[in-house]
């Protein structure tokens, strides 16, 4: 059988190249690399897909990228024809772009065989150590989500967990979407990324030394043993379910991308950027459960990540650094972004050790509101935290924040939050109208220091809460007080005691008054 489909694949590859070479006199080698021609092209149809749905492509598929990287092209394209190609993981390899035309889908399979043996490869499409890699075509990469929901449940659906494995827990051990791990110039644009079964797309890196693998092994299950101990009720830190997965990744462009993932569905990320540098995201749409644009450390810092002109949805944080964070985090930009209705906008959970320099979010557009709190997130437009995770773990630096042209409406204030030894230095807030408005029914009067820290602690609603900071200008900052029924809205500002240093405020309206005013218009 095997050798069989794989003689009708190099029938069908010499026929393509018969095809090819018709169309010019040069040879196909320099008419590939000449730059005004396109990258020569293999249809999946040709190497025995058939694109029903039903029966796996995987072998077909896979043939077809091996075939394109075999020829000598710098890049070359796999493309899917309009069909739904069921499958296996797929492994990209070196100059291979997959061309997913509108009309196609890739289906990814829902059986634990489906997957490679290793958790951490658990991708419907995987790209580890390969360069000049991408996916186009404006067709839809599908991880079939709904299917791994064992019970549907509006608050959070439970999910299938292939824990047999022994490799990984609860809502955290389903396959991803799609990974790039340890690659160089990748390139996602104009394709649709829906219901992955956990994290839509993953750039996972490998680590190139065999010794820090051991290490990182050895430390992961420390990790794992402390985290089984604090019985946290969702944790991020050893992997996570996401759409498209960075991991030590250099040199990364997504943009055009639409990301959907269910909403009711706990780890479904939509981007996680792990221990990369250089990456561009542009112009995407996130509707998803779990957090939208997610960058983590695990095994190395993360420098260079820009983010613009992106919608986002979500159960979680929209945008959120950690709170995976053993590394520096240095130099990301967040441009132009609108934020609807999600638990938690800018968000920090700095727990390990590594420190964070030098981010700016400007223009930006942001909704936060209560959900169930199962849901990491308690309405924050604005989140800074950093704590060590649990006693053995280290605080990290959060230096030189700017936010600025920031609107936000919000069921809860802003929290500000370093600790002893994990200071906030030099945060700048500038230009920002924010309104505070309740209207679901979720209770508020808690502060969110999970994961890790001191958890989930009573206290009264604020609009800037702050505590551990060295250095903070707020300057032309309005707020906004929609309802003041409820008297735990008072508050503009809230210190802690003898942590905070440095502060100053210019042009700082609290709003209150004025709300006084008009509450008495109204009495009267
Ligand atoms: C897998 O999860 C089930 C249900 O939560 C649990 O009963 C079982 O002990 C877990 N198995 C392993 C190997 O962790
Ligand atoms: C990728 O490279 C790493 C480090 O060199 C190696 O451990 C891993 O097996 C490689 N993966 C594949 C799929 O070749
Ligand atoms: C990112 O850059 C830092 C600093 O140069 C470097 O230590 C790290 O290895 C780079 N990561 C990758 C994945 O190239
Ligand atoms: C990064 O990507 C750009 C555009 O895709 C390319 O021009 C550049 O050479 C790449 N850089 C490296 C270091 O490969
Ligand atoms: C990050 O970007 C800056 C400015 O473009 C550049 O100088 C630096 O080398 C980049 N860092 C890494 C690790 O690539
Ligand atoms: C902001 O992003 C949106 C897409 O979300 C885009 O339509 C708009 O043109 C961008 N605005 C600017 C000023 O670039
Ligand atoms: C922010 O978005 C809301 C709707 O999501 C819109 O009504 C509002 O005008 C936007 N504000 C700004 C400043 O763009
Ligand atoms: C902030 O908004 C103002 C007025 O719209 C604009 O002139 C300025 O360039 C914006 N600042 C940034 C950093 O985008
Ligand atoms: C106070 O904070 C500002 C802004 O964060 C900073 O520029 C300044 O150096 C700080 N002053 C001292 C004495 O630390
Ligand atoms: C927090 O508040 C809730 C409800 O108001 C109360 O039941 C609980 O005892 C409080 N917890 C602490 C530690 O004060």
């Amino acid at each position: 059988m095997a050798s069989l489909s794989f003689l009708f694949q190099l029938l069908s590859l010499i026929s393509t190249l018969i095809v090819q070479s018709q169309s010019s006199t040069l040879p196909l080698q320099l008419l590939w690399s000449a730059n005004q021609n396109p990258p020569p092209s293999l249809s999946v149809l040709d190497f025995g897909a058939v694109g029903d749905g039903i029966h796996y492509d995987t072998l077909p598929i896979q043939s077809t990228i091996d075939a394109c990287a075999s020829l000598s092209a710098v890049q070359c394209r796999v493309r899917f024809p309009p069909g739904n190609y069921l499958t296996a993981t797929i492994h990209l390899r070196n100059g291979v772009v997959l061309d997913i035309e509108k009309g196609a889908r890739v289906l990814g399979g829902t059986k634990l065989g489906d997957y490679p043996r290793e958790f951490e490869r658990w991708y419907v499409v995987a790209a580890e150590n390969v360069s000049d890699v991408g996916i186009t075509g404006g067709g839809e990469i599908n991880g079939q989500g709904l299917e791994f929901v064992k019970r549907f449940d509006k608050r959070k659906n439970v999910m299938v967990s292939w824990n047999q494995t022994g490799q990984c827990f609860g809502d955290e051990c389903r396959p991803r979407l799609v990974g790039f791990v340890n690659c160089r110039n990748v390139r996602v644009w104009n394709i649709n990324l829906i219901q992955p079964a956990y994290w839509w797309i993953s750039e996972w890196i490998i680590s190139s030394c065999s010794l820090s693998d051991i290490i990182v092994a050895a430390i992961c299950s420390h990790r794992l043993v402390v985290w089984a101990i604090e019985g946290l009720e969702q944790s991020d830190v050893f992997n996570h379910d996401c759409s498209l997965h960075i991991v030590r990744c250099e040199n990364t462009s997504i943009h055009d991308v639409y990301i959907h993932g269910d909403f009711n569905t706990p780890n479904n990320d939509g981007i996680d950027i792990d221990d990369s540098n250089n990456t561009v995201i542009t112009k995407c749409k996130i509707d998803t459960g779990d957090d939208a644009i997610c960058p983590k450390t695990y095994t190395g810092p993360l420098y260079n990540l820009t983010a613009t002109d992106c919608w986002i949805r979500t159960k979680s944080s929209a945008i959120k650094l950690g709170s995976a964070s053993w590394f520096d985090f240095k130099g990301l930009v967040f441009d132009n972004i609108t934020i609807a209705d999600s638990h938690r906008g800018l968000g920090f959970q700095i727990r390990d050790g590594g420190n964070v320099d030098g981010i700016t979010f400007s223009n930006i557009n942001i909704s936060t509101r209560y959900y169930d709190p199962s849901w990491w997130g308690r309405a924050e437009p604005i989140y800074v935290t950093s704590c060590p995770r649990h006693s053995k773990s280290k605080a990290g630096l959060i230096s030189n924040l700017l936010f600025v042209n920031i609107t936000a409406n919000s069921e809860n204030g802003i929290f500000l939050s370093g600790s002893k030894g994990g200071l906030l230095r030099n945060i700048k807030v500038m230009n920002m109208d924010v309104t505070y408005r309740r209207y679901t029914n979720y209770a508020g009067g808690l502060v969110d220091y999970r994961p890790g820290c001191a958890g989930l602690v009573n206290h009264s609603t604020a609009g800037i809460i702050m505590e551990h900071i060295d250095g903070l200008v707020i300057d032309n900052v309005n707020m906004r007080w929609s309802e003041y029924r409820n008297g735990k809205w008072n508050n503009p500002l809230d210190f802690r005691p003898s942590t905070v240093n440095n502060i100053s405020f210019v042009n700082f309206y609290s709003g209150l008054e004025r709300q006084e005013d008009k509450n008495q218009v109204e009495k009267a």
